[in-house]
Order: structure tokens, then C-alpha cells, then sequence
């Protein structure tokens, strides 16, 4: 098979590389790409992910026999469907199911609908309106832009100062662009954070191995929110117990809602999910893998992923069990100094053969690119992912961060604490 992958990031590198094992792929390809995975798949740094036109050309040049599309926005703005109407298999859900993530909005609605927990909430078009409810609105409080805002739609506010600010921020001053026309108010929620994966065949869902995430950019999770600084898998809170409850009353439910919507999802649904004293709760839905996410969970399943990714197309996932290894993951997110606002890229990487026939270690790209000298360099906020596998999340974060000094750039940025969570549980 000759595959093609839409997306550049970590998360698009790990895909590649689970692709690459499969004794099923003989070619891979890559939009745009980035200098990692250009060591396994030919990759066109020309072609941006939300160029439909470009990406269906390329596709039909290279005669590709399956497009996977990973990242949210050109999901979200239909690519599957422009694909599939060119006659190309493809693998992640059409535009009315990636609406789950599309819109905040659509998918609280869903959630009360079908009485899928998760936190209380009002939605608001007008910002007066808005401001009037946060009023006599409980603190501290949620306020979500509605739609895409490169996860960084979501702000948490203490005081009903900060609250109006926020409202103004996303409304009226379109901090998150059209993302603000609409915004969800919410519940705030305590408890852990856990993320699970799952692969969805319109009717069969299959959740991967869990994670956890660490959004925020400083350590001791100060600072800004991001696309994420790290995290590790499996979640030592993510028991067996809160397992059967969450296939039960949200994994399988959600995937039966959109289909009696009459938007059946095909693809990666990635449950975002608080465990709250009363009960695991949906944070949010993603319509995709997570980065980096898949990078600490591929790399622990012992499927073909070109077996699932045809379950999941046919429609037959009932008859595929997924395998994942008995051990753990953590990855370290090498990023650029002053992500998620402003940093310095195209700074020389060095120290990348330090990764060369190491089992265990991986060393996925996230923002590199080659320049004119043919030199790797950082062309991103999140440059590197650096992840190890050990018998457990002890080892294999100390491998981690044995790995993160063996590749330097300037201005090299990391959290020191990802995985601190596990010497909790
Ligand atoms: P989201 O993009 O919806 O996952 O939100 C980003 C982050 O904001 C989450 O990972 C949580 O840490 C936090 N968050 C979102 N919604 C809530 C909520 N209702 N209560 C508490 N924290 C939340
Ligand atoms: N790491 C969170 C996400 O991919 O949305």
C-alpha cells in the first residue's frame, strides 16, 4: 500500500512510524511533513494541510492508496469529505462528525442530549447576555470559545472581574477569531485529568491505553495553556473500575449519539476527561489522535495499525481486540523558549544520532524542518518529543529525561516534571 499522512507535528511522526512497522505499507508520504518524518516517508513542505486542492493533487500523483488525516483543522473543515469525493479511502471522520470537536457548543448539547456526564453549562451568542449570567454565576468559572483556537480557547477564571474580561476577550475583541462567535460558559470541575484514545468504526468503539496530559508550559503547571509539554501512559488513575464506567456511560454513548444524529464517526475520538468526586466527567472531545498523545501510545500497541485503520473504514471493528504492551511511556516536549506566544525558530539541532538503534527511545519531530545548508532546525514552539519506553512510568521517565540532554538547540526549552503525578498514585 502507498499511504499518505495530511499533518507535520509529533503526533504526525508517530503515526508514520507505526505505519512504517506494518509489513502492509510499502511507500509513505507526508504533507508537509518535517525533517523526522522525512527520514521515513517522502514529505512536500510546500503542501499546508488546509490547501485541499493541493493535497487532493498530490494524492492522486502519488496514486496513494489510503490519505490519514490527523490535525483538527483541515478534519473540521471537511478534507475527508473533499477526499472521498475524488474516490480516495480515507481514514478520520467527515465534517458532520468532526463537528464533535469543531464546536464546543455542539458537543455540550450532545452531552445533555444523551446524558453523557459532564460539567453544567449555558451557551452565548450575545456578550450581553453572557455578562448578565455571570453575575449571579457560581466561581470559580469556564468560558470556551466555541470553536478551533489551537487549545488555547479555555480560560479559567477566580473572580467575576477576570470572567467579564474574558467574555470581552472572546467575543467582542475576537482574541480566537471566529472561534469567539459563540462561546460555552461552564461548571468549573476539580479532580485528576486523564485523556483516553479510542478507534470508532461508526458503532464499535475501541479505547487505547490511557495518558495524561500536561498542558500548561511551566512546571508545577504554572504558566500558559499549550498544545502540551508532555505526558505519559498508562494513567496510574485511570482504573479498571473507572474504566468499565466510562465505556459504559461515555465511550459507548457518545459514538451511539452521533450516529443516531445521523453523523457517524469514523476515525480517533480522543476523550478528554476529569475524575471528579462524583464520577469521570467529558472536558472535552477531539475528533483525532492528540499530540502528543499518540506519540506514548502508539508506540505501546502491538496491533498493526493498518489492520485497525481498515476496521475502523469497514466497519468492522467488533471483530479486532486491541493489544498494547505491559510497560509505560513518557514523553518530554522539547519546545522553543517563549512558547505558546512568541519564540526564535531555525536554530541548528544537534545530537539527533544519539537516537540511532536505541529500542525504547524515540525521538519524534514536532517543528524542524531542513534549511538551505541541509541542516535540521527548529522550526516550531514544539520542536522535539522525546519519549522512552520502560517496565513502568518510573523508568521510563527517568529514561526520558536521560534522553533530553542528548540533542541540543538554542533557546531549548522543557517542564521538568512531567510524570511528577505518578510518585502520587
Ligand atoms: P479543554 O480544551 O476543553 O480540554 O480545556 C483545556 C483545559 O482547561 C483542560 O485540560 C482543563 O485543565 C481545563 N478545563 C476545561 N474545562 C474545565 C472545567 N469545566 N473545569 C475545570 N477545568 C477545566
Ligand atoms: N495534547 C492535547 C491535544 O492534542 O489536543
Amino acid at each position: 500500500m502507498k499511504v499518505l499522512i495530511v499533518g507535520g507535528g509529533g503526533r504526525e511522526h508517530a503515526i508514520a512510524l507505526s505505519m512504517k512497522k506494518s509489513s502492509r505499507v510499502d511507500k509513505l508520504y507526508c504533507v508537509p511533513g518535517n525533517a523526522g518524518i522525512a527520514q521515513i516517508a517522502e514529505c512536500e513542505p510546500s503542501i499546508g494541510v488546509m490547501e485541499f486542492d493541493k493535497v487532493i493533487a498530490y494524492a492522486k500523483e502519488k496514486a496513494v492508496d489510503l490519505v490519514f488525516v490527523a490535525p483538527d483543522d483541515p478534519l473540521v473543515g471537511g478534507l475527508t469529505d473533499a477526499l472521498e469525493a475524488e474516490g480516495f479511502r480515507v481514514f478520520g471522520p467527515r465534517k458532520n462528525a468532526a463537528v464533535l470537536e469543531g464546536s464546543k457548543a455542539f458537543a455540550k448539547d450532545l452531552m445533555k442530549k444523551y446524558n453523557i456526564p459532564t460539567a453544567s453549562y449555558e451557551t452565548f451568542e450575545d456578550p450581553e447576555k453572557a455578562l448578565q449570567y455571570l453575575e449571579t454565576a457560581k466561581l470559580p468559572i469556564v468560558l470556551k470559545a466555541d470553536g478551533l483556537a489551537l487549545g488555547k480557547g479555555v480560560l479559567i477564571c477566580d473572580t467575576l472581574e477576570e470572567a467579564k474580561a474574558g467574555v470581552k476577550e472572546i467575543m467582542q475583541d475576537k482574541h480566537f477569531g471566529s472561534a469567539g462567535n459563540k462561546m460555552v460558559i461552564e461548571e468549573f470541575m476539580t479532580g485528576r485529568e486523564v485523556s483516553v484514545l479510542a478507534f470508532v468504526d461508526g458503532k464499535t468503539v475501541r479505547p487505547m491505553t490511557s495518558a495524561q496530559d500536561h498542558k500548561r508550559a511551566k512546571d508545577g503547571d504554572q504558566g500558559l495553556n499549550t498544545g502540551g509539554m508532555g505526558n505519559f501512559s498508562p494513567s496510574p488513575f485511570y482504573t479498571e473500575e473507572v474504566d468499565d464506567f466510562c465505556r459504559k456511560h461515555i465511550f459507548q454513548p457518545t459514538v451511539d449519539a452521533m450516529a443516531a444524529e445521523g453523523r457517524e464517526f469514523k476515525g480517533v475520538i480522543f476523550f478528554g476527561l476529569m475524575l471528579t468526586p462524583e464520577g469521570p466527567k467529558v472536558l472535552e472531545y477531539n475528533a483525532r489522535f492528540g499530540d502528543p498523545e499518540a506519540q506514548v501510545v502508539l508506540c505501546r500497541m502491538k496491533n498493526d495499525i493498518m489492520d485497525v485503520i481498515d476496521a475502523c473504514i469497514d466497519g468492522t471493528l467488533d471483530r479486532t481486540e486491541l493489544q498494547f504492551e505491559d510497560n509505560a511511556a513518557v514523553c518530554v516536549v522539547l519546545a522553543s523558549e517563549g512558547y505558546p506566544v512568541a519564540y526564535e525558530k531555525g536554530f541548528e539541532i544537534t545530537g539527533l544520532e544519539h537516537f540511532e538503534g536505541k529500542e525504547d527511545y524515540y525521538c519524534f519531530h514536532a517543528g524542524s524542518k531542513f534549511d538551505s545548508a541541509g541542516r535540521i532546525v527548529t522550526n516550531g514552539g514544539r520542536v522535539l518529543g522525546i519519549t522512552a519506553k520502560g517496565e513502568n512510568l518510573k523508568a521510563a521517565r527517568a529514561k526520558a529525561y536521560e534522553a533530553v540532554e542528548w540533542v541540543s538547540f538554542d533557546n531549548k526549552y522543557m517542564r521538568h516534571d512531567i510524570g511528577k503525578a505518578i510518585d502520587e498514585a
